[in-house]
């Protein structure tokens, strides 16, 4: 089973050497509270963004929390033309005693990593991605929602900032955190999703970007994404790009397949596909919950046989967004396949509330996967 980076590992956070610009104007304490009430995803945003600059003279430096504001930037900025940029998503959750927590952040911190070496960009130290979310959640802590299923959503990115038109590697670099208050995924209970799977366009590709978290990942898999909501579907799947017969991910969350012998299948990271934190925790809860787990190629062919026959029970998405997706309906050219009745299954719904337990402090925290912000 593939496996993150040890929380054993962690290097210490530079929190104290982010410089604090306090917001001379931040969002009153009414329309917060606001904002609070019932928050979608990625809409508003906090009163501060962490920051920290690279030069390939200086390294990294200047490391602070500004006001949340526009960017300025040259129309010759590198990224805007050739899409030199990294992202990563996680959440802080508010316990009940008020603390506030995030989930295996050293794995985001990871990823992050193996983002820049694959863009060409420089690697942040692991110290200064746990520092700079410490630092901007302390400064915006009255940002983290206590409702139930919400979260504070945090956006770290990096970004080709050289105002250069030629194409090589960009010689400065801005790494930034920004922070939304986003409510559950599901408003109103756990919504079964539609997903059409693509057969005529591919996501990513051998030896290419797939395993990065880059823009232009999202890019590629916006227009079949768009032709998945056309005929009515919710989400798009994507097959591998050499046969385009094996499934790999959705456009923003892997896929769990369950058997009705309670075996469980995914596909592995195979260098295409997004190597999710909440993959890797869900294939460690269910294991531990003695679930034979098989990382390894998912024929579609397999995959829609079995939904047919019944030897696949529950078929389900997972990210951080959505934290576990249940799957109601699989579709593509020539098929269409209700999935567990087109009802949320139960080891979906297990694995669910043991991974949200977990992390808003509900159940003990018995992996070390939690991580204290504020
Ligand atoms: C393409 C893709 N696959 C999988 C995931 C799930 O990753 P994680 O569980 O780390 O959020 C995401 C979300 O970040 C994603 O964008």
């Amino acid at each position: 089973m593939s496996t993150l980076a040890d929380p054993t590992r962690v290097a210490d956070p530079t929190t104290d050497a982010f410089v604090v610009h306090r917001n001379p104007s931040p969002v009153p304490d009414a329309v917060r509270a606001e904002a609070l009430v019932a928050p979608r995803f990625g809409q508003v945003f906090t009163d501060h963004m962490a920051r920290v600059t690279w030069t390939a003279g200086q390294g990294w430096h200047d490391h602070r929390v500004d006001p949340y504001g526009p960017l300025a930037m040259d129309p010759a900025t590198a990224v805007l033309h050739y899409a030199q940029e990294i992202f990563e998503g996680l959440k802080a959750y508010r316990h009940a005693d008020g603390g506030v927590w995030t989930f295996r952040p050293w794995a985001n911190a990871a990823r992050l990593r193996r983002s820049a070496e694959r863009l060409a960009l420089p690697v942040l130290p692991e110290g200064d991605f746990l520092g700079s979310l410490q630092a901007l959640v302390r400064e915006d802590v009255a940002w983290v929602p206590d409702g139930e299923e919400t979260s504070l959503y945090l956006r770290p990115f990096m970004y080709a900032s050289e105002k250069f038109l030629g194409v090589r590697a960009s010689q400065e670099v801005e790494y930034l955190v920004i922070a939304s208050p986003v409510g559950p995924y599901f408003a109103g209970g756990l919504q079964p999703v539609s997903i059409w799977v693509a057969q005529d366009h591919h996501r990513a590709g051998p030896g290419g970007t797939g395993a990065a978290k880059c823009g232009g990942n999202y890019a590629a898999s916006l227009l079949p994404q768009q032709e998945a909501y056309a005929r009515g579907f919710d989400q798009v799947c994507f097959l591998d790009a050499t046969t385009n017969s094996q499934v790999e991910e959705l456009g923003g969350m892997n896929v769990v397949v369950v058997l009705a012998d309670g075996t469980v299948v995914t596909p592995p990271v195979s260098g295409s596909i997004l190597e999710g934190v909440t993959r890797a925790s869900i294939l460690r809860l269910l294991a531990d919950r003695g679930h034979e787990v098989q990382e390894r190629p998912v024929p579609l062919t397999e995959l829609v046989a079995g939904l047919a026959d019944g030897s696949v029970s529950e078929v389900f998405a997972c990210g951080t967004a959505a934290v576990v997706s249940p799957i109601g309906r699989l579709a593509g050219e020539g098929f269409d396949h209700a999935v567990h009745g087109g009802e949320p299954g139960p080891v979906t719904l297990h694995v669910r509330e043991r991974l949200t337990d977990v992390q808003y402090g509900r159940a003990q925290d018995t992996y070390g996967w939690m991580y204290r912000l504020a």
